[in-house]
């Protein structure tokens, strides 16, 4: 597994998608001298690749480290009560859900996204803190969790659960089975070459156009997504980044087969075939940075909306799904403007734990080619 600290790198000009322009005739994967150092590039910005190599391992400690010392300090303040509400974890409240020992803010609090501030650039993220739910936690015995599932609150089961990254790391390491990361229903769908949508014509159960953006093609989203996208766009305008656009949003099946045509090897880097693309799940949206005019899908990256999406997206929910240097985990050369909604909570997870791809995020498979 590979995580670096926060911020997209800009991509190359040989990203295609499908909304506006033309599908290509050849769509070359980065040139490997090219990708190289590109990476490189993004390490360099961490301090190098040791400190991104070992992420994980220092994670651990660091969460080793502040378990110690909170059991030792409730030794010292809190008596017995608090030694083993320190040393257990999250409980089951009475309402249910799971909740962090003594006075620890919950992590939803934790997660919270700090205030808007100018345009920000990479901002390194913070050490995994301990309001992470141990992984042994099954939060499918959560009674507030299945509740919440069986509503379809996705909101509600991540909270239950004790926040996003408890959700995560119980989907992640298998304490989640009543979690369906192929049901395109929640926000954490993961749609991928290996993860298409059943049935592969799946729709929607509501869409709508979003407000508080230009759309340029008329495009929808699902209503939590479209909300996001327009509170999105008016942080960009307002932290001095510029306009955006919605270029193309929700594709149906029917859509898809029409764009993808008849595809082949020399596209599937950059177009999905038709029932295996985000876009179906009303949940994926390409945007444009606007001026005199607006620009293309390939102008983003090198715009001050591109550079304010890169770093701030996760603030309203939104993660750039296919990141530089991706291209292995996630089967799609880099799309700097294909934005994924997955809610503020995950997002939020997503961006402090250093994740780059949703299939990591998870602990799914790597999806570089379709499996026939
Ligand atoms: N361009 C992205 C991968 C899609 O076709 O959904
Ligand atoms: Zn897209």
């Amino acid at each position: 597994m590979r995580r670096r600290t926060a911020g997209a790198a800009p991509a190359t000009p040989a990203d295609h998608d499908t909304a506006s322009a033309p599908v290509p005739e050849t769509v070359p994967d980065q040139d490997p001298p090219v990708r190289r150092a590109a990476r490189a590039a993004t390490m360099l910005t961490d301090s190098g690749t040791t400190l991104v190599r070992h992420a994980r391992a220092r994670r651990a400690r660091w969460i080793g480290a502040i378990f110690a010392g909170i059991a030792a300090g409730a030794l010292v303040f809190g008596g017995a009560a608090a030694v083993t509400a320190a040393v257990t974890g999250p409980v089951i409240s009475a309402d249910g859900g799971l909740r962090l020992s003594g006075t620890d803010p919950t992590p939803t609090e934790a997660a919270a996204s700090p205030p808007p501030t100018a345009i920000a650039t990479a901002t390194p993220a913070p050490e995994p803190t301990v309001q992470a739910a141990p992984a042994s936690v099954d939060i499918c015995a959560v009674p507030a969790v299945t509740a919440a599932l069986g509503s379809g609150d996705d909101a509600a089961a991540i909270a239950a659960a004790g926040g996003a990254a408890a959700f995560r790391d119980a989907v992640a390491s298998g304490k989640a089975p009543c979690v369906a990361l192929d049901d395109p229903s929640h926000e954490w769908v993961v749609v991928n070459k290996l993860r298409p949508f059943s049935p592969i014509d799946w729709e929607p159960a509501s869409l709508a156009v979003p407000e508080g953006i230009q759309t340029l093609e008329g495009g929808t989203l699902r209503t939590g997504a479209a909300t996001a996208l327009g509170a999105l766009a008016g942080a960009v305008a307002t932290e001095g980044a510029g306009e955006i656009a919605l270029d193309s949003g929700y594709r149906s099946y029917t859509t898809q087969q029409t764009n993808y045509g008849d595809g082949g090897p020399s596209i599937e880097s950059s177009v999905a075939r038709p029932g295996y693309s985000e876009h179906q799940s009303g949940l994926a949206a390409d945007v444009v940075a606007c001026g005199n005019g607006c620009g293309t899908l390939d102008d983003l990256a090198a715009t001050p909306q591109g550079a304010w999406i890169a770093a701030n997206s996760w603030r309203y929910g939104w993660i750039v799904r296919y990141e530089s240097g991706e291209t292995d985990v996630t089967g799609y050369v880099p799309e700097p403007w294909h934005l994924r909604y997955i809610g503020p909570e995950l997002a939020a997870a997503y961006h402090d734990g250093g994740w780059h791809t949703l299939e990591e995020f998870f602990g799914l498979s790597a999806a570089p080619d379709y499996a026939g």
